[in-house]
């Protein structure tokens, strides 16, 4: 660890990275891409071993269209979805000539044909579906159920394809679906494959056989209680459950969107210890990282492990601690009752599994600095 550097920073591991980014080269099948949903961290660094690796992205906002572009991925590999896409991000979009866009709702996809009509270019939609499966996950991550702002209900489907159809500025070309994030478990996969195989039943008793990609969204989950054993997600199973259970018609592709699995484990924020408070009930670790830095703690209740890496070094007992930031805020906590080496003023921490969601979280709440971020 280089001591050299300010704290807080995100420190990003490339081997890491690479081992991830190849076992999901090889779980999956040449009708399986990916499309990585860069919401989960957008850092050129990260960026670049992406793009290499050959997968796509998958976009929310002009904003994350323009750094898919500027870094360099193919636009023809870029889909773009989210409720509320402005004027000016459409328009982006279409002259970026991007992939597909995942549409929400009704009037987004007439939007979308005026404006794609004003630039003289088609655009091709997939309808985003709420498939009204559950993911078994936080709350605030949940957004396959009916009751979301999220996507088109599932009656609204045939009659949004048929309007696509009418509509000269949008070519159909596929659906979309997005169940929710951290999925630990394979089942809510499996649920989802099956419900998309009844709606593929329900278009071509009704005729429609213009569907050529299923986007199954992202969600696979990772082990944040165990980032040594388990620093690579199962792509295999994941793959092999929509192999296994989404029937797929010859001419149809699968796509996904995964985010948190791609980097979530390959990144650490490292933040120094700035003092060590005994109170009268409790020990408390103050650190220079806060909630600004690494949200998820305070906005989800998320566990992120905490490693002593100066203690590392040297032979330490073990104490109690709550490890706390400096924002003035009381949900700035990362960890309650934590066991760890005896932690001293001057001590280097690293928050494990904070790859996703971490850096491209953080805000400038108090006047704070971004972190500053680093790959090796
Ligand atoms: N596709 C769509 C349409 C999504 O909404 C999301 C995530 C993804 C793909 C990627 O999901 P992933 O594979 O990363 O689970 N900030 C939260 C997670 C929010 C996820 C939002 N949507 C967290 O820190 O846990």
């Amino acid at each position: 660890m280089n001591d050299e550097r300010r704290t807080p920073y995100y420190i990003y591991n490339s081997k890491i990275l690479q081992r991830t980014l190849c076992a999901i080269n090889a779980a999956r099948d040449e009708r399986q891409h990916v499309h990585y949903a860069i919401k989960a961290n957008a850092n050129p660094l990260v960026l670049e071993h992406i793009r290499q690796a050959g997968l796509g992205v998958d976009c929310v906002s002009g904003g994350e269209v323009q750094r898919a572009i500027e870094v360099g991925f193919d636009p023809a590999k870029i889909v773009f979805a989210g409720i509320g896409k402005a004027d000016w991000e459409i328009r982006l979009a279409l002259k970026a000539g991007i992939g597909c866009f995942n549409v929400e709702s009704m009037p987004e996809l007439e939007v979308i044909n005026e404006l794609a009509l004003e630039a003289g270019v088609v655009a091709r939609v997939a309808l985003r579906i709420n498939p009204n499966v559950d993911a078994h996950t936080h709350a605030k991550i949940t957004t396959g159920l009916n009751e979301n702002k999220f996507g088109l209900a599932m009656e609204d489907m045939q009659p949004a394809i048929r309007r696509a159809s009418e509509l000269r500025g949008v070519e159909y070309v596929g659906l979309h679906f997005h169940i929710g994030s951290q999925i630990t478990e394979f089942e809510p996969f499996r649920l989802l494959a099956e419900r998309i195989n009844e709606l593929q039943d329900e278009l071509e008793q009704a005729g429609i056989t213009t569907t050529r990609t299923i986007n199954v969204g992202g969600g696979l989950g990772i082990d944040y209680e165990h980032p040594d054993d388990c620093p690579v997600p199962d792509f295999e199973s994941y793959f092999r459950t929509f192999r296994e259970a989404l029937q797929l018609r010859p001419h149809q592709e699968m796509h996904c969107e995964l985010g948190r699995a791609v980097v979530a484990q390959c990144g650490c924020l490292i933040s120094r210890v700035l003092y060590v408070k005994e109170g009268h009930q409790k020990k408390f670790v103050i650190c220079d990282a806060g909630m600004t830095d690494l949200v998820r703690p305070a906005m989800y209740g998320s566990y992120h492990q905490c490693d002593n890496l100066t203690a590392q070094q040297d032979q330490r007992t073990t104490d109690t601690y709550d490890v706390v930031g400096p924002i003035c805020e009381s949900s700035d906590v990362f960890l309650k009752g934590y066991q760890m080496p005896t932690t001293r003023r001057g001590d280097l921490l690293a928050f494990r599994s904070a790859g996703a969601y971490g850096e491209i979280m953080a805000s400038q709440y108090n006047c704070r600095s971004l972190p500053a971020s680093y790959m090796e």
